[in-house]
C-alpha cells in the first residue's frame, strides 16, 4: 500500500493521479513492461498484462517466464494495484483478445494502452528469413494486433485516452548492418512511427491521444543475458559490432526500466493531454550524437 498511499500527497494530486484508470500493457512479465505496470499502480491504476512467457526458436536470448509474470503481478499488489495478468503471444490475435476481455470484464474500463512487448537478435542466423519475419510479427505486427484488440473498448468508453508505443532509439536512427535482426528491428520499430501517426490523426477527435516513444539501451532481458555480454565484449575488444555504434551523448550508458517508466508515466497522464502524434526520444541523446 506503500505506492498508493503517496497519491494522497497534494504533490502526487496535482501530477500524475491515475486512481481508477486501468492500463493494457504488453510484455509485462519483467522489463520495461514491469516498470511501466509498477509505476501505474503506484499512482493509483489498475493492470491489464500480457506476455508470451516463452521463448522464440529464432531468438539468441530468453524470454521472460510464468514466474516473471507471477512476480509482476506480486509487485503491482504490493502497489496497492489490482492486475490481471494471462499468457498471451501478441502475434496471435484471438489469444490476445480473449486475454485483454478477460481484464476488460473484471476492471471494466480502459483508459491506457501500453504496446511494449518485443524482441530482438543482433547476431546472425542461419535462417535469415525467420529471424527477419518473427521480429516483424513480433515487433510491428504485435503492435497492431494489441492496438486491435483494446481500441474498442478505448473508445466504448468515451473518455479519450493514451496509447503509448515502445519503439526505439533504432526506429528514429538506423545504424548500419548486416545482420538480418538488427534490419528487422529498425524497420519494424521505424514502422511503428508510420502507424503512431496514422492513429493519432484517426483518434484525435475522440481525445485519444497516440505516441511512440524510442528508448536508447535500457538495463532488461533484452540487454542483460549471455548473448549481449559476448557482444559487449567483442565491441570492447574492438571487433566489428552493432554495438559500438550505440552511445549516448550524456555520460550515461544504459538506462534503468524505471527511467522509461517515469517518463511514461507522465505521457499517459492529464498533464501530457495536449500531447499526441508524437515520437518522443527517451535517450540521454542517442539521437543527436
Ligand atoms: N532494452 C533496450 O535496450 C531497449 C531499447 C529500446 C527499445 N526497447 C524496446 O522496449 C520494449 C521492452 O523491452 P525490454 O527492454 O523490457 O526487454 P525484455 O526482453 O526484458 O522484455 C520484453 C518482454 O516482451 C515479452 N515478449 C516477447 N515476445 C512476445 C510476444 N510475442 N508476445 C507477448 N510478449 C512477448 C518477453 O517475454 C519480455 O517479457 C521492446 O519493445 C523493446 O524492443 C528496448
Amino acid at each position: 500500500m506503500l505506492g498508493r498511499s503517496t497519491i494522497q500527497s497534494k504533490e502526487s494530486l496535482i501530477s500524475a493521479n491515475l486512481e481508477d484508470k486501468v492500463a493494457f500493457i504488453t510484455g509485462v512479465a519483467r522489463g520495461q513492461g514491469r516498470a511501466h505496470a509498477v509505476k501505474l499502480a503506484s499512482l493509483g491504476a489498475d493492470i491489464i498484462g500480457i506476455d508470451i512467457c516463452k521463448d522464440v526458436d529464432s531468438m539468441d536470448y530468453p524470454n521472460a517466464t510464468p514466474d516473471d509474470l507471477d512476480e509482476t503481478v506480486r509487485l503491482v499488489n504490493a502497489e496497492g494495484g489490482r492486475m490481471v495478468g494471462r499468457i498471451a503471444d501478441v502475434r496471435d490475435p484471438s489469444g490476445l483478445a480473449e486475454a485483454f476481455s478477460e481484464g476488460h470484464a473484471e476492471f471494466g474500463r480502459l483508459d491506457i494502452v501500453i504496446a511494449n512487448a518485443g524482441i530482438i537478435r543482433l547476431t546472425d542466423s542461419d535462417d535469415r528469413g525467420a529471424v527477419w519475419r518473427d521480429i516483424i510479427d513480433t515487433n510491428l505486427t504485435g503492435v497492431w494486433n494489441t492496438i486491435e484488440a483494446a481500441l474498442p473498448a478505448l473508445r466504448e468508453g468515451g473518455r479519450g485516452g493514451s496509447v503509448v508505443i515502445t519503439s526505439s532509439s533504432a526506429g528514429l536512427k538506423g545504424t548500419g548492418s548486416e545482420v538480418a535482426g538488427s534490419q528487422a528491428y529498425t524497420a519494424a520499430k521505424r514502422g511503428l512511427v508510420g502507424l503512431m501517426q496514422t492513429l493519432a490523426n484517426q483518434y484525435a477527435p475522440e481525445w485519444i491521444r497516440v505516441n511512440t516513444i524510442h528508448p536508447t539501451g535500457v538495463v532488461s532481458g533484452m540487454t542483460v543475458n549471455e548473448t549481449m555480454e559476448k557482444l559487449s565484449a567483442a565491441a570492447a575488444a574492438g571487433e566489428a559490432s552493432g554495438l559500438a555504434a550505440m552511445q549516448n551523448a550524456l555520460p550515461i550508458p544504459i538506462l534503468q526500466a524505471a527511467d522509461i517508466a517515469n517518463a511514461v508515466a507522465w505521457l499517459v497522464s492529464e498533464e501530457a493531454k495536449f500531447i499526441t502524434g508524437i515520437a518522443l526520444p527517451l535517450d540521454a541523446g542517442f539521437a543527436v550524437r
